[in-house]
């Protein structure tokens, strides 16, 4: 049961509030809109037919993409094994793949497993500020690389990459990109038509939608991509992901992609504006604070700070009136350790120091100062109780 006074909620990276609005327009599809969308032989299979295919336009339309190139999955997870091992099973004698050092774990797993089952794999690396360098992904092509596999954002310290790039360089080497876009999508703009990425992943729980839904964007323009399916069983999604669609879920996600659309602009410009709100008014008032990624090219509503001088779970503990996150949410093996800190060179005491702030449609400028607050208390008072004199 929620707490009566909850913590401001500032982890929008993990997750975010499915919005009233995404959630009414659910609600009749559990219930008098029930049908399944490939029984459409009556009204029932054909009124919820026809909402998924709205709502596959509405994901298309955010990302740039054709209708006919939305695959619904239940999730970025699944959307990037079924891009990763999919394609891997049907590359024939091209067994090397590229993948940058600071993906989510839904990718660095299936790649590992590959790598388990005879792939050869190279990781590129990344600058101070979390950027990956095309040139140096261009360097890791070899004659018999199928797949480079680099984010379109970052999830813990919001650096965007320079994705344009990285995709000429593939497709100029005929190589297929896949960029997990899941933190990018509905945060800043993200457009097939500019960037040439033969494979996005989407997640609609990032973007105000539901948990459980996500697609795998399988472009039909560029290079011809083939994909073993993952899940097998009556031939749902172009062939490609089998299983009765959750209607209610893609109405959501198309709800979702449709509201972000339309607020994409604004929000990102307070978001931005609320972000750096929160890191002037903490570093004005401590000493030994550091921003982690890139000063710029960043997501906007993303701040990554590390402090300076205090125990990274003592601090984690400490705050009680903010829900905020250590770098490294998705990674349950060690969740004390971010890799992708370790890969921008940060020190590992001050990588345990860090907090990753998310801010999200919901948050208001009172948050924000709510924050700085209990970070300075909290930060101040760890430091006094652990620092001799
Ligand atoms: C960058 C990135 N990729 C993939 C995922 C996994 O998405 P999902 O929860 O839809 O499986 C996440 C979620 O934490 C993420 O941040």
């Amino acid at each position: 049961m929620p707490a009566k006074h909850p913590p401001r909620y500032l982890d929008n990276h993990a997750t975010t509030r499915t919005d009233p609005r995404v959630v009414e327009a659910m609600l009749p599809f559990f219930s008098e809109r029930f049908g399944n969308a490939a029984s459409i032989g009556h009204s029932f299979g054909e009124d919820a037919a026809r909402a998924v295919e709205t709502a596959r336009q509405e994901v298309a339309s955010l990302v740039g993409a054709r209708p006919e190139e939305v695959i619904f999955t239940s999730g970025a997870t699944e959307a990037n094994n079924l891009a990763l091992k999919g394609l891997l099973s049907t590359s024939g004698n091209r067994r090397h793949l590229v993948v940058s050092d600071i993906e989510h774990p839904s990718v660095l797993d299936p790649v590992a497993r590959l790598a388990r089952t005879g792939c050869r794999v190279t990781r590129v690396g990344c600058d101070t500020t979390g950027q990956v360098d095309p040139a140096e992904v261009a360097a890791a092509i070899e004659p018999d690389t199928a797949l480079v596999s680099v984010m379109w954002a970052n999830n813990e310290v919001g650096t965007i990459n320079p994705v344009a790039e990285i995709a000429d360089r593939c497709v100029d080497a005929g190589v297929v990109f896949h960029t997990d876009a899941v933190q990018a999508v509905g945060r800043i703009p993200v457009n097939c038509r500019n960037v040439t990425a033969g494979l996005l992943s989407l997640s609609a729980h990032k973007i105000y939608g539901p948990k459980g839904i996500g697609a795998l964007v399988v472009r039909r323009s560029s290079q011809r991509i083939r994909l073993l399916p993952q899940i097998e069983g009556g031939g749902h999604e172009a062939h490609l992901r089998s299983g009765t669609l959750p209607v209610p879920l893609i109405v959501g996600f198309g709800t979702a992609c449709r509201l972000a659309a339309d607020a994409l602009e604004s929000e990102s410009v307070r978001l931005a504006g609320l972000a750096k709100t929160l890191a002037a008014g903490i570093g004005e008032r401590l000493e030994g604070v550091h921003i982690n990624g890139h000063p710029d090219d960043r997501l906007p509503g993303n701040m990554n700070l590390g402090f300076e001088g205090v125990d990274g779970d003592a601090l984690q503990a400490g705050l009680k009136r903010i829900a905020v996150s250590s770098g490294s949410a998705c990674t349950t093996a060690d969740p004390g350790t971010s890799h992708v800190l370790a890969a921008m060179g940060v020190p590992e005491t001050l990588s345990r120091a860090s907090l990753r702030f998310g801010l999200g449609r919901f948050n208001t400028e009172d948050d924000i100062l709510a924050a700085i607050d209990e970070i300075v208390e909290t930060v101040e008072r760890l430091r006094t109780t652990t620092r001799p004199g």
